[in-house]
């Protein structure tokens, strides 16, 4: 080929490839660091009115790389702030993740001048031991701070739980547990969840082992936590598991097992595998520790398998939003349910409701609004001004039915195919997928319920949609990056007719980042 063609031609990819000079893709509602890479959630805590939210971050490139805690504050879950760097690697190596908690009673000692300690209990992973090819380069440390989460001194005598000659030994999740009175870690194993116990989290005994013969072990497990749900009048323990790979539509996703705790042993209900979220990009979520009755949990909006190489240029990944958890019943069985925190539906300053809700008028056409400026002409609303971001709520007879988000040369399916009973997310044609081969593809989920009608909550946010259907019985989460932004969505359905409770809101934009 002349030299002067191929280089046309190259000038036209790198054009088309250029998300630098088409939008960054930065969600407004969801909590992304400014710039650098991050991953999983760690340490969350809420405690005097403010949730903390620490993650996995590597302040120097876009690239996992040596391991930080990040910090970023919010009083209401959806507005956060960065804050400074919480902790940094160390010579006992890179900081992996792990929880905090809020130690009331000091039981640590760490507290001083009645000051409370907040105490993280982390990953040590010491990527010099790795080279090596050890087998106990990974231990669990101590932080704690003083004054609520803003500085950290490291303990002195960490490691608190060496390692006994296992290579994946780590996320540490830990817990107060009434019926023992003690700490509870449930820490990821290799391929099982090991449970240990601590009067003060400096001295830990192992309680037991649960799951090498349960569940789905398509790759490592990661990121537990187990925690008690109530559903009428009775309590069982939900223990969370992360597992990369082996996700039902590939690399990521976390497993869920509902059961009892008995102080000791964690015994599962049934054998049955199941899983918290179907979509692709919900992954490493544990909940955050010290919000009383409620469960809420955030996750990593991102996967494994492409997370270093999305088409975003300054900053890497996002987190879900935030979810409540709780349980459903179906067929006398308990279930998880994830449903969006109720701080979702408000505004930031004011409480108000986020958007307006409005009624459904024309039953007989299909219904379609737009997400950008001004009025499509159509029957529809408008929706946001520009920002790609949207809620849309509505419930049907059991049909197949489709929401399509779409711009002018790309679009998102999510929908529910009734001859299979499994609700999907299709971003076979959703925008940028060059950067990973198996990106653009159809992602299935069971139907859980067995309700007559579906529910179905949507939440888009620029390169977001999350889908809770039948009340978070069935949940899926999936990015995309459409360049430009997806500015309509069209619902389309032969139950159209029957379409109840639908309602579409304009949500209103967190703080400027
Ligand atoms: C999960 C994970 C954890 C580990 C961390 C390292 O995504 O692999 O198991 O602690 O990321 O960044």
């Amino acid at each position: 080929m002349p030299y002067r063609l191929l280089n046309l031609l190259l000038v036209i990819i790198l054009a088309i490839n250029a998300p630098a000079q088409t939008g960054q893709f930065r969600p407004q509602l969801h909590f992304s660091p400014t710039e650098h890479w991050m991953n999983d959630p760690n340490g969350m805590y809420y405690n005097n009115g403010v949730y903390h939210l620490f993650f996995q971050y590597y302040p120097g490139g876009t690239k996992w790389g040596p391991m930080h805690w990040g910090h970023a504050t919010s009083k209401n879950l959806l507005n956060w702030k960065e804050e400074p760097i919480a902790l940094y690697p160390d010579s006992l190596g890179y900081i992996f993740s792990g929880s905090a908690v809020v130690d009331k009673n000091n039981t640590s000692g760490f507290g001083k001048n009645g000051k409370t300690p907040i105490v993280a209990i982390f990953t040590h992973h010491d990527p010099v031991g790795e080279k090596e090819k050890r087998k106990d380069y990974q231990v669990q440390s101590l932080a704690y701070s003083l004054d609520d989460g803003m500085t950290w001194t490291k303990y002195a005598g960490n490691p608190v739980l060496k390692n006994p000659g296992i290579v994946d030994f780590r996320d540490p999740k830990v817990n107060w547990n009434k019926k023992i009175s003690k700490w509870v870690m449930t820490l990821a194993t290799k391929d099982r969840i090991s449970f240990y116990s601590s009067p003060n989290l400096k001295d830990w005994t192992k309680l037991s082992e649960f799951g090498e013969t349960l569940g789905a072990h398509g790759g490592v497990w990661e990121c537990p936590d187990l925690f008690p749900l109530t559903h009428k009048g009775k309590e069982y323990w939900v223990l969370l598991v992360s597992i990369n790979p082996g996700g039902p539509n590939g690399g990521s996703a976390t497993q869920y097992f509902i059961g009892d705790f008995d102080g000791k042993n964690f015994i599962p209900a049934d054998t049955t595998t199941r899983f918290m979220d179907y979509g692709t990009d919900n992954y490493a979520g544990v909940t955050i520790n010290n919000t009383g009755d409620r469960v809420i949990l955030i996750g990593w909006m991102s996967n494994w398998l492409y997370a270093e190489s999305v088409p975003t240029v300054k900053w890497r990944s996002a987190m879900t939003l935030p979810r409540e958890l709780g349980l459903k019943e179906v067929n006398g069985k308990p279930w998880l349910v994830s449903v969006p925190a109720k701080e979702v539906a408000r505004l930031d300053k004011n409480d108000q409701p986020r958007g307006e809700e409005k009624a459904l008028t024309k039953k007989n056409e299909a219904l379609k609004w737009t997400m950008d400026k001004g009025d499509s002409g159509k029957p529809g609303w408008t929706l946001s001004e520009g920002d790609s971001l949207m809620r849309l709520h509505f419930d049907l007879p059991v049909n197949d039915f489709n929401v399509t988000l779409s711009n002018t040369k790309s679009k998102t399916v999510v929908g529910f195919d009734k001859e299979s009973n499994r609700f999907y997310i299709d971003r076979t044609e959703g925008g940028i997928d060059n950067f990973y081969p198996g990106f653009a593809k159809r992602h299935w989920a069971p139907r859980i319920s067995t309700n007559d009608r579906i529910s179905v909550n949507l939440i888009v946010d620029v390169m977001s949609v999350e889908f809770f259907a039948d009340g978070g019985l069935t949940v899926m989460t999936d990015i995309f990056f459409p360049v430009p932004a997806y500015t309509l969505a069209t619902l389309s359905s032969a139950g159209l007719q029957q379409i109840q409770n639908l309602g579409t809101y304009r949500l209103i934009p967190t703080a400027a980042k």
